[in-house]
């Protein structure tokens, strides 16, 4: 029977006791220990306690196919990273690859050959030249990888928040040559903020934080027999790259961007400034599972 606020965790935690799934049962046990302790421990208003059903349901009401509050407030909370490096890297023994998805992956990029270009419509900027590495933990290289890259565009935004550029620009889907190579070309992207339209944009104000992410290079690589590597490389130049606002920055996804001012040893095109970019990523062994799109 409850009589006082202290009897209700218990019975809580006995109605959890009976989830048949046993890994259920631990998440759902954890879950309201932890949730019923937080309450307590900030002794939650009836007040906050309406307000925070309504945030949820406002998130709930954000969220489209073309727009996801939750993945947003889960970077924003430092969430999203915790669980990407926890969970890869050897279980959170060493530095990875991985990092996190964000929400603008879309399925279906087009094919391009190594050397090719991700530009699909004109897009002004210095263009960037990337060669990459796909190798196994071992250091051994990974041939006949598929290989997902995105990014924004010269001025922050993704082809599908940008009317000025065609269709799945800036994506692409490439795959690694006999020594996991993989290369192309496209324009130098830079950091962009975060929607701020929303839930998560009211926190960051409250919070007194900007919503910048340092320039980055997506990229989703898929091999059978290894965990799908879900990558972001971070140009180390950014000036938002000791506070990204999703917390994806790591030291092993950090890379030099080189600036060039000679001219290119093979296209001719280029006027001005080149980037390249110079990366290996690591796959680990493990169950290959790709994961959904956030959006469509
Ligand atoms: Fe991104």
């Amino acid at each position: 029977m409850i009589r006082t606020y202290q009897d209700v965790t218990p019975a809580a935690l006995e109605a959890m006791a009976q989830t048949t799934d046993p890994r259920l049962r631990e998440i759902m046990t954890a879950l309201v220990r932890h949730l019923h302790g937080f309450i307590v421990e900030t002794r939650l208003s009836e007040a906050e306690f309406r307000a925070a059903l309504a945030i949820l349901a406002e998130m709930g009401r954000l969220t489209t196919d073309s727009h996801q509050e939750f993945v947003l407030m889960a970077g924003s909370l430092g969430v999203s990273s915790l669980v990407c490096l926890m969970n890869n890297g050897d279980q959170g023994r060493r530095e990875t690859s991985q990092n996190l998805l964000g929400p603008f992956w879309r399925m279906h990029s087009p094919r391009v050959d190594n050397g090719g270009s991700l530009l699909r419509s004109e897009t002004p900027g210095d263009a960037l030249f990337v060669n990459a590495k796909v190798v196994d933990t071992e250091g051994t290289p990974v041939p006949g990888a598929d290989v997902d890259v995105w990014h924004a565009s010269p001025v922050g935004l993704y082809e599908n928040q940008d009317p000025d550029q065609a269709n799945m620009n800036l994506r692409g889907k490439l795959t690694t040559d006999g020594e996991g190579r993989f290369w192309f070309r496209s324009v130098m992207m830079v950091g962009y903020p975060i929607p701020t339209d929303g839930v998560v944009g009211r926190l960051l104000k409250a919070q007194n934080r900007h919503p910048f992410r340092p320039a980055h290079l997506h990229a989703l690589i898929v091999k059978e027999g290894f965990k799908a590597l879900i990558s972001q490389v971070y140009n180390s130049a950014d000036p938002h790259i000791d506070d990204d606002a999703q917390f994806g920055v790591t030291r092993a996804t950090l890379a030099e961007f080189v600036r060039h001012g000679e001219p290119h040893p093979t296209a001719r095109d280029i006027e001005g400034p080149w980037y390249s970019l110079d990366y290996t990523y690591v796959l680990e062994r493990g169950p290959t599972v790709l994961p959904q799109p956030p959006i469509k």
